[in-house]
């Protein structure tokens, strides 16, 4: 069975984009980079030609996510699974391949609508180091791992589960929460080492994306970045601390978008088989239960 292999990338629609150019350069340490198109912009992270990609429109919105396979092989072999589990698809022209700086993709949504391309072949670009938009003291920790993490806003989580499944995802709930007034089980799911890259069930819905975590390899930088976020006078939605599942030590900022931006340090991988947490570590507003945390944790 062919499978997903990393998140690859991601598209996102902004209504302010000099405000997330200052964002994602200034505070996060991204590299952005432009080009002839006026309203886009190019987040580059590692050698890649870019892992997020910035369209300016009227609202702010996900407008896709890119689920990488391993070769041409896997990118035939997925789009039989999908087609034998009903699931439709649609070829992406090679004019859309050009734009997303890939070889071939295709396009489909998952249960709750959100759009997901499959695609393989990103162009690597190996003659130009990533040139962090700030100093830092390390990377961004990528590579086999792919840029992150997202959640996604799934109403129907069995669904979702049963979608990203058929892609050669794994995973499921990590937590049971009680929120005092209803218990939340939030279900993730991962591809790589990576402990997740796509989960569903927490987070504010009027947004298809409700977080996106990036992760550096120095835990300095998850300071430096922290006190680069107070200094912009930006919104801290969950302040520093430990999630239980991934391990990852983190923060979460209000991005210019309205939803979340996670910044954090010493993931670790899924554990082998299933098992859950009521709680996290430490920090993080500890308790799920209080008042704004059971929209924004992860
Ligand atoms: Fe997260």
């Amino acid at each position: 069975m062919a499978a997903v292999t990393e998140l690859g990338y991601v598209g996102l629609q902004v209504k302010n984009l000099e405000a997330w150019e200052t964002f994602a350069g200034a505070v996060l340490g991204l590299e952005v980079a432009r080009d002839a198109e006026p309203g886009r912009r190019w987040l580059r992270m590692d050698y890649w030609h870019h892992r997020i990609a910035l369209y300016a429109g009227d609202h702010d919105e996900l407008c896709y996510i890119g689920l990488r396979v391993a070769g041409p092989d896997e990118f035939q072999e997925i789009q039989r699974q999908l087609s034998d589990a009903g699931v439709a698809c649609r070829a992406g022209s090679r004019e859309e391949a050009l734009s997303r700086h890939v070889l071939e993709l295709v396009r489909l949504e998952d249960p709750e609508g959100n759009p997901v391309e499959v695609f393989h072949g990103p162009e690597i670009q190996l003659g130009r180091p990533f040139y962090p938009g700030r100093p830092m003291h390390g990377r961004f920790k990528t590579g086999s791992g792919g840029l992150g993490h997202v959640m996604l806003r799934a109403r129907d989580l069995a669904a979702a589960y049963r979608f990203y499944r058929r892609l050669g995802m794994r995973g499921g709930i990590e937590y049971r929460l009680d929120t005092g007034k209803r218990t939340i089980e939030p279900v993730f799911m991962h591809c790589n080492e990576r402990e997740h890259s796509v989960a569903f069930g927490l987070g504010d819905p009027r947004y298809r994306i409700s977080h996106l975590m990036v992760e550096a390899d120095n835990f300095d930088d998850v300071w430096l970045t922290y006190e680069l976020v107070l200094k912009h006078e930006l919104e801290v939605v969950l302040p520093p601390g430990r999630h239980a599942n991934d391990r990852m030590f983190s923060f979460y900022v209000r991005n210019p978008s309205g939803w979340l931006l996670e910044y954090g340090w010493g993931g670790a991988p899924a554990a082998a088989q299933s098992e859950y947490y009521t709680e996290d570590i430490y920090g993080h507003l500890k308790n799920i239960g209080g008042p704004r945390s059971s929209d924004d944790k992860s």
